[in-house]
This record gives C-alpha cells, structure tokens and sequence, in this order.
C-alpha cells in the first residue's frame, strides 16, 4: 500500500471509466472499493487487483444506500477520501415517444443515485473534513442532440444539483472538494450499450434509424481514449500531475469534441445575452431609462 494512499469509492465499475479507476488506482497503491450491481459477476474481473469489491446498485432505496454506505465506510480505517459518482448509461429516444417511466429510470441512475449516495456519505465526511466528491457528467450537460433529451437532461440535473452542492459545502465544509467531470465520446462500452426506447410513433421511424446508425457510427470512432482521460481525473483530484500547481475548477472537460461543444454553447448563450441585453433589461420594474 502507498504511503498516502487514499480510499476510493467508485460507482459502476464492471467497464469503462470505472474499471479503469479501479486498475490505475490498484496499481498506484490506492484503496479501492469498487462497486457495481451483480457484483459477485460483473466485477469478478477485477477480484485480483485487490479492491475491495461491494455490490451496489445506485438504484436502490435509500435506506439500503445508507447501509451500503456506512458498511463501505467501515472498511478501511479512515473511512472515504474520493468518490467517484461514474455509474450511468444513455437513454436515447425521441421526446414523443419516452415514457415518464423510462425518463424516471435513467433519472435513477444517472441523477438521484449519486445524490442518494452523497447524502448518505456527507455526514461521514463532514466530520471528517476532507475529501473529494467527484461526478460523471458529460458533454451532454452543455449540448443538446434530437432524440437524447432523457440523457442530457439527467447530466443537465446533475451538474445544477452538484454547483448548488458545491456553494453548499464551500459554507458546511470548505475542505471538502465537488468535481463534475465533462466527457466527450470515449472509448467505452457506454455507445454499444444505448437504451433504446420501443418505438410507437410511425412518424419517428426514419428519425430512429437515422440516430442508431449515428449511434453504431460513434462505437469504435470515439476520439477519446478513457486510460489518459481517467488518468487526468486523478491528477485532477489529487492535484498531481497536469493538475499541479492549478486550482482545479468545478467543471472539467474532457475531450477535444466536448471540449468544442461546450465552448461552441457557452459562445451562443454570450451572443443571446448580447444580442438581447436591452430587452432583458427593459422587463425590470424600473427600467435603465428610470433608474
Ligand atoms: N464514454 C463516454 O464517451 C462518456 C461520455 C460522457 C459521459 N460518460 C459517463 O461516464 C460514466 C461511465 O460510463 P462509461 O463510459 O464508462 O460506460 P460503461 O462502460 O457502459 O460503464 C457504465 C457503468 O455504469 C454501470 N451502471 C449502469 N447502471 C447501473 C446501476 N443501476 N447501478 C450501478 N451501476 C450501474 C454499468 O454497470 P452494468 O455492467 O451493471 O451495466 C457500468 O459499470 C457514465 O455516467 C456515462 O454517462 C461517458
């Protein structure tokens, strides 16, 4: 074990960004429980590299969450340093044909598991005062595409949630650190492994081929390599590395496409607030000509 090592919690980590957390943690010495639903199947890959391995589906209610949760932190003696919010998945289907049922379901995983499981772990690190929470967003926080309205909105959510948590703690525990990490597409099972929605509206069936075969078009093109992005997550949390010396700011993206993204939005929501600035302005009760 490294002299300084920390204990990771990490969601979701029978693929992807959460198995790679897992190895390059291992490898550097790290504690890590690792997490994931089916554990004792889907995270038996990752039994030799000597994480502690606890089944956790973010889904679960919130009593069960808390039990989780304290069980983790009782695992190692100085309970939890990280956690790493990573576990989701993508709801792809048109607006007319998603059901509230399907909506709640990705909302699940990708919004009120995390929120469930930092409520549950606050106390703990409140009192220990330090620590760092870290959420997987995406790019799709920032931009939106037709037919991923459940998704976007799920990262959307989370990040609002996550600043207003981040304001939070800056008041209850200044030592405690809020990440939201913003992925472009990377090179995980995340796009082989779409939710789709059934289709029911027959006017939306064009529109549904045209977004798989979009979607089947970014499954082994993805311009980001998820080792170097997770390797930058932890310098980012850590402080080491590309992140040494720097204040790390709530939102990171990752990836040139994301990054390209975000920008291109943030540029168009400044030109709105240029371009409408005197008819914002002029809804105030006092208007600029009164004042
Ligand atoms: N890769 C990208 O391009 C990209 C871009 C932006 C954001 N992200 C975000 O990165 C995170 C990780 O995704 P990934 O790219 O690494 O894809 P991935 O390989 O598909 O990993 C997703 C992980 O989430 C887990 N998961 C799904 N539902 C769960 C639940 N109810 N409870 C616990 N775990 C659950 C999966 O476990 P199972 O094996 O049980 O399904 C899997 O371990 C996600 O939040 C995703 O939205 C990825």
């Amino acid at each position: 074990m490294a002299q300084d090592a920390k204990t990771w919690l990490i969601t979701g980590c029978s693929s992807g960004f959460g198995e790679l957390f897992v190895r390059q943690l291992r490898d550097a010495g790290q504690n890590v429980i690792a997490t994931g639903r089916n554990a004792e199947e889907r995270l038996a890959h990752l039994a030799d590299t000597g994480a502690s391995i606890l089944e956790l589906d973010v889904t679960a209610p919130v009593p069960q969450i808390e039990a989780k949760m304290s069980h983790a932190w009782s695992l190692y003696p100085n309970g939890i340093d990280v956690v790493v919010n990573n576990a989701g998945y993508v709801l792809s289907g048109a607006v007319e044909e998603l059901t509230q049922d399907e909506t709640e379901h990705v909302f699940k995983v990708n919004f009120h598991g995390p929120m469930n499981i930092t409520r549950a772990l606050l106390p703990h690190l409140r009192a220990k005062g330090n620590g760092t929470l870290c959420f997987m967003s995406s790019q799709a926080a920032w931009h939106a595409d037709a037919g991923a309205s459940a998704y976007c909105a799920t990262k959307a959510a989370l990040e609002a949630a996550v600043e207003c948590l981040s304001k939070e703690l800056a008041i209850f525990a200044p030592n405690l650190k809020v990440l939201i990490i913003e992925p472009g597409y990377f090179n995980t099972r995340v796009f082989s492994n779409i939710n789709h929605v059934p289709a029911c509206v027959p006017a939306y069936a064009q529109f549904n081929a045209n977004v798989r075969a979009i979607e089947a078009g970014i499954v082994g093109n993805e311009p980001g390599d998820a080792a170097k992005a997770v390797s930058i997550m932890i310098d980012l949390i850590n402080g080491t590395g590309i992140a040494s010396g720097k204040v790390v700011p709530l939102r990171v993206p990752l990836g040139s496409d994301g990054w390209e993204r975000i920008r291109a939005q943030g540029e168009s929501i400044v030109k709105i607030c240029d371009d409408w600035e005197e008819v914002a302005k002029s809804t105030d009760l006092k208007s600029s000509q009164q004042k």
